[in-house]
């Protein structure tokens, strides 16, 4: 209680200052405050407090450019979308409703924590992807925009699967926020879908997707390895697995790198460990083998530039599979299509 008292004035102290300031949001010299408890900000910044929403998203955005954000536009017209409770086009039409002071408060701690890089998705707690709004926090990953190519790839495969009457069984093997599951889901009722991962406080998140798009009774959450806990045979294998290699998780960007779990992005050296292990698991082991009837299809997808070292470990494991890649809009490799 106290700490918050004390962040209360402290904040009332710097906006007093910020008002006094020349140039709206103007960076205050260095004072070190806590940066949503994971560390100090290397400077303060204030709203002038008689600020509208047209002043204060050209205030915001100037900061995050200068903070290092690549699009400091979108992420200040997000960001007060979020604290209003309105869309991006009403902004854009109201520039001159007023803030409150509360309204302020929260804008302006959303938007430090932004200028530390934290991501955008964290601090309004969604992303969309494939037409959802999935819920997300920091114990999953952001879904990416590169993973709805696979979504689409797996959809058009388990279509060819209802048309022949067969209701397609799929498993999406690091589930996280869910995101892959509950796209496929929705989009597809007649599927039956099983979501694995490890991390329990993944699979919460997930719990919150499957049960904000109503998708219970197609989805079932397991915790587990890879594809141990899946309880019978599956059609269609889809995974986005952890591919950084461990030696680049220093070089990610610090809004990855800092913030989203290691366990979502670490694959090992060389970035292959986990996808690799999957692999040996369906031919080393006869429980997971058996989950996986001949002409069934694994789809994952990797970084740009694994596709040869991920053939290698197919023809390694799994020598009588067929094996494709698929690029992505950049024409990198991004999907590995594997049929037993
Ligand atoms: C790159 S994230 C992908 C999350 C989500 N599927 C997406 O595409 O947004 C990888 C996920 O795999 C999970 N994971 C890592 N190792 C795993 C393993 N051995 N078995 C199951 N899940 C694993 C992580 O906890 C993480 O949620």
């Amino acid at each position: 209680m106290n700490r918050q008292l004390n962040r209360q004035s402290f904040a009332r102290a710097h906006s007093a200052m910020a008002a006094a300031a020349a140039d709206e949001g103007a960076v205050q010299p260095a004072v070190p405050e806590p940066c949503n408890g994971s560390g100090p900000l290397p400077f303060v910044w204030s709203l002038d407090r008689s600020s509208d929403v047209g002043r204060a998203l050209l205030a915001a955005s100037r900061r995050l450019r200068e903070a290092g954000s690549d699009v400091p536009q979108l992420d200040s017209v997000v960001l007060m979308a979020h604290v209003l409770g309105v869309s991006k086009t009403w902004l854009y039409a109201h520039p001159s409703r007023q803030l409150t002071e509360g309204e302020i408060e929260h804008y302006e701690g959303l938007v430090r924590r932004r200028m530390c890089h934290e991501p955008v998705a964290y601090l309004v707690g969604y992303k969309s992807f494939f037409g959802l709004d999935i819920t997300v926090d920091n114990q999953v990953l952001i879904p990416r925009p590169e993973t709805e190519l696979l979504v689409e790839r797996v959809l058009a495969c388990a279509r060819e699967l209802v048309h022949e009457d067969r209701p397609p069984r799929i498993v999406d093997v690091g589930t996280g926020s869910g995101a892959i599951a509950v796209a496929l889901a929705v989009s597809l009722p007649q599927a039956i879908v099983y979501a694995t991962d490890v991390s329990d406080s993944a699979l919460a998140v997930a719990a919150q997707n499957v049960w904000r798009y109503g998708v219970g009774e197609q989805v079932q959450l397991l915790p587990g390895n890879l594809l141990d806990p899946v309880p019978g045979p599956v059609d269609i294998v889809v995974a986005n697995l952890p591919y950084v290699a461990s030696e680049d998780l220093p070089h990610l960007p610090e809004q990855v790198r800092d913030y989203e779990p290691v366990i979502a992005l670490d694959g090992g050296p060389g970035g292959l460990s986990v996808i690799g292990e999957a692999l040996r698991s369906v031919a080393e082991q006869p429980c997971v083998r058996e989950k996986l009837p001949p002409g069934s299809r694994i789809y994952l997808e990797i970084g740009a530039g694994q596709g040869q070292a991920l053939r290698g470990l197919v023809e390694q494991f799994l020598p009588e599979a067929q094996f494709s890649l698929l690029l992505d809009y950049a024409d990198l490799d991004r999907v590995a299509v594997i049929t037993l």
